[in-house]
């Protein structure tokens, strides 16, 4: 039975979803979180959709197990190869998934021309073009894949010279594009935002669904009697690089999640 002081889980294939939990963090103080990094089966981006959708089940099939009461998958790759499945196995449970923010992205300017960053395999996928679909129209898109960034951020590199320098090569195409805006589809390109902006030459609005994904949570505890209003809100870490620890020291995600949450 589902109750309103179980954790809220929030899943992502590494330290991305750590930019979803923060917004979840600020608009549901009082909730408990399990943070789930799959760090062991990191990128996901450029594996197989049948291997994202068995990894995303099995993490799934496991923290129900444990107790939820509701499950975000703070990542666009999983999202885009696993929710309507879920949803469709577990049409009972609350399972909120992300997807790139392009609706407010191709509302900024008269048709503007909006770059959408993501990891080859959501864009390979037809939740991607469905929402293109829906929105392309409306501006002139262009879905732009960056493999290889999801690992400087799963090494806690967000910042310095080798990452400017490997952003400024995977985005030179897109510089000389005259973008207005540019939307991150991909969780962990929150946590490299500056060097992106800087990378692209500074001018350029960004979006990402991380507070829209935050609010969709909310909505659904509320709407189902579940928001916890009492005051014990925390976070537990599992990291899949160590199954035995829960919030283990030595782990990135743990010690580099924990600082992003307090910055
Ligand atoms: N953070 C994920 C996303 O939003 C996946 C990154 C990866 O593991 O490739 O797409």
């Amino acid at each position: 039975m589902v109750d309103c002081k179980m954790p809220i889980a929030v899943f992502d294939s590494g330290l991305g979803g750590i930019s979803v939990l923060k917004e979840l963090l600020r608009l549901l103080p009082n909730e408990n979180f399990i943070y789930y990094g799959d760090t062991a089966n990191a990128p996901y981006g450029v594996k197989s959709a049948e291997q994202v959708r068995e990894l995303t089940f099995s993490v799934y099939e496991r923290l129900k197990t444990r107790g939820i009461k509701a499950f975000v998958i703070a990542c666009n790759t999983a999202t885009s190869v696993a929710v309507a499945a879920l949803r469709e196995k577990y049409p009972r449970d609350i399972i909120i998934g992300v997807e790139p923010a392009l609706k407010p992205a191709v509302l900024c300017a008269q048709h503007p021309t909006v770059a959408v960053l993501a990891t080859p395999l959501t864009l390979k996928e037809e939740k991607f073009a469905t929402l293109m679909g829906r929105f392309g129209d409306d501006a002139e898109v262009i879905p732009f894949a960056c493999p290889g960034l999801v690992e400087f951020v799963e090494r806690g590199e967000i910042m310095g010279d080798g990452l400017q320098e490997f952003l400024n090569g995977l985005l030179a195409p897109l510089k000389r594009e005259q973008l207005d805006a540019v939307v991150l589809g991909c969780t962990h390109y929150p946590l490299v935002k500056d060097a992106i902006v800087e990378a692209l030459g500074g001018e350029v609005l960004v979006f990402d669904g991380s507070a829209g994904t935050a609010r969709e949570t909310k909505r659904r505890l509320e709407s189902a009697g579940l928001l916890n209003n009492g005051s014990d809100g925390g976070v537990v870490f599992i990291d899949s690089a160590y199954p035995n620890t829960e919030n283990a020291d030595r782990s990135t995600l743990m010690r580099f999640g924990g600082e992003y949450l307090c910055s």
